[in-house]
């Protein structure tokens, strides 16, 4: 009987597997046999460090456990055995047999090797988070970016995703703007008057209008007071404040969603905070009823500190001495609204490290609630953009700089770059503008997500917007030209042949095609998508030496030709799908 076919898993899995066998033979525990991409490929391409713990387990000496492993090793269609280093590693090198037979399999499958969960979960991810009236700056660049790319990796390991932009529409901003458009137009006395400015209401004057408007309220007292009462009038379903706060919050919802689209973000919710608005009543009453909140100082506070905290974590505010709801409130009251409309098994809120405490008292509370389990709940922080002076990115006059601004900006760059580079001479102006956006966008989001998130880094637009190193141009030129290798050999009627891995080069290819499951799986794991970022480097790279040292079209041997076609087409498909999975989109030729 023949060996079932593995190479539907990658070559770790496999090794994996093999060496579990050998393992439990020699009556070891199996679990110690794990392998995994060797960290010395000098050495090997795989290794096992196991046997160490292994030997201790059952006093043996691990260079002897080692040698009895190699020795029983049988697998030999997979990888010959393995060698030993230092005090008991197995170095495991692939036969080229088994490297072919990964290299067709990935080839044939429409997810180019990638594996799927087991169990499929429901997830929402809330990530976004833009305010309404107020302009997204580059916080928020950071959440849509990460954000899109974990919905999108969550999206493709199987699971049924919800993204949700959970607009800032609700609060006290909201007041803020209230009342600075009742001085503006003396009053909100006369319905004619209001309705004829909020017709000519544009996003322009309510980015004039905000900062005026929160710039006066940190002095006057009396300006705050009528703001905090518009805000709760505005909550109790008042007018005009209805009619009002509609009308901003179409305007801004216009706009963003321009933003948005440029980006190549996409939601599959686009709720705001005030959408769950009507369940805050009744979520208060019930949170009273059951004494989880008490009244201190005018307001209402679910307590969350636990004992053995080691730092005192404030209560949540859920109702201000105002009575207005607060961001805990629209935030507990949104996993409730969630829980009956959506019921996930898991929430990544994609959102600035900073605001730890306060997704830590949200799912506190919520858990103390019974509205959901603290496990199903997780805040995915990251760290800040820098300027050059290493604090968050502000523009030269000091403020915050415009998202909108940022992409025209990288826009600007690209177009300049691609002249230089004499890229696109023969292109419509259309086109031209089409590939600069693209290239635009994969700089912006390559350069944020190939940091683990959790890193702060350096806004860099020329480095990020280099054509070569680890950048998002460099991929997008990386993925353009296997494209044209590939339309140069079908012009040329070269087709693809069985992948027989021969050159070093061919083997490396390989090895890198072979990267992409373990690759999506830590970023799904780790909710980190850098570890995909990693991969599409290794492979573009793994790629350019494969094609530097193995020609297609001048090659004269039709297998080898027609296998090296292959690999150039298995490469294109699994750097397009992940690039997709980091959000990016490759121009047909640049
Ligand atoms: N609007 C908030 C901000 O600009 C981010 C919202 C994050 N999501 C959430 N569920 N709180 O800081």
């Amino acid at each position: 009987m023949t060996a079932p076919t593995k190479a539907c898993q990658d070559l770790a899995r496999q090794l994996s597997d093999a060496n579990a066998a050998v393992f439990a033979r020699l009556g070891l525990e199996p679990k110690h046999a794990a392998v995994r991409r060797s960290d010395r490929p000098d050495l090997g391409e795989f290794q096992c460090n196991g046997a160490l713990a292994a030997a201790k387990q059952i006093g043996r000496k691990p260079q002897e456990i080692a040698a009895d492993a190699a020795a029983a090793w049988d697998a030999t269609d997979l990888a010959d055995a393995p060698t030993i280093a230092g005090p008991g590693f197995l170095n495991f090198v692939t036969t080229a047999r088994a490297l072919s037979a990964r290299a067709q399999a990935i080839a044939d499958d429409p997810r180019a090797g990638a594996s799927a969960v087991e169990t499929p979960r429901r997830v929402l991810v809330d990530y976004g988070g833009p305010n309404v009236a107020k302009p997204m700056h580059v916080g928020h660049l950071r959440a849509s970016i990460i954000g899109e790319s974990l919905k999108r990796i969550f999206r493709f390991r199987g699971d049924r995703v919800w993204g949700d932009a959970h607009f800032g529409d609700w609060g006290f901003q909201m007041g803020l703007l209230i009342v600075a458009l009742e001085d503006e137009l003396g009053g909100l006395g006369d319905p004619a008057k209001v309705a004829a400015r909020l017709k000519s209401l544009t996003l322009e004057d309510l980015e004039a209008m905000y900062p005026a408007a929160a710039a006066k309220a940190r002095d006057d007292a009396a300006f705050r007071d009528r703001a905090r009462k518009a805000t709760a009038g505005l909550q109790s379903g008042e007018e005009p404040h209805r009619t009002i706060w509609r009308a901003m919050h179409d305007v801004s919802m216009a706009a963003l969603k321009r933003e948005f689209s440029a980006l190549g973000v996409d939601f599959d919710l686009w709720n705001g905070e005030s959408d769950a608005d009507p369940l805050i009543p009744d979520m208060v009453a019930d949170l009273k009823a059951r004494g989880l909140i008490e009244e201190d100082q005018g307001a209402q506070v679910l307590r969350v500190a636990r004992e053995g905290d080691k730092r005192a974590l404030p209560p949540l505010l859920v109702v201000s001495s105002e009575g207005t709801a607060m961001y805990g409130t629209t935030d507990l009251a949104t996993i409730l609204q969630r829980e009956r409309e959506i019921d996930p098994d898991l929430y990544l809120y994609i959102v600035d490290q900073r605001q730890g405490d306060h997704f830590e008292q949200v799912f506190r509370a919520a858990e103390l609630a019974g509205y959901a389990k603290r496990e199903q709940l997780e805040h995915i922080g990251f760290g800040t953009m820098n300027g050059p002076d290493g604090k968050p990115f502000k523009t030269r006059a000091g403020g915050v700089l415009k998202l909108n601004d940022l992409i025209e900006m990288a826009r600007e760059k690209a177009r300049a770059r691609l002249r230089e580079a004499e890229i696109g001479a023969d292109f419509s102006a259309e086109e031209f503008e089409d590939v600069a956006h693209k290239v635009a966008i994969a700089a912006l989001k390559f350069a944020d997500l190939m940091n683990f998130r959790g890193t702060s880094y350096v806004f860099d637009l020329d480095r990020f917007m280099s054509f070569e190193g680890k950048t998002g141009p460099y991929l997008l030129y990386a993925a353009v030209r296997i494209k044209s290798i590939l339309r140069k050999a079908g012009e040329a009627g070269v087709a693809a042949a069985p992948i027989v891995i021969a050159a070093a080069e061919e083997r490396g290819l390989a090895l890198a095609l072979d990267g992409f499951d373990a690759a999506l799986a830590q970023a799904y794991d780790k909710r980190a998508p850098h570890f995909l970022a990693e991969h599409a480097f290794a492979l573009a790279q793994a790629f350019s030496a494969f094609y530097g040292n193995c020609p297609i079209l001048q090659e004269t041997d039709a297998g080898a030709q027609g296998s090296r076609l292959a690999l150039a087409q298995a490469t294109l498909k699994q750097l397009e799908i992940t690039l997709d999975l980091l959000g990016i989109a490759a121009p047909e030729r640049m």
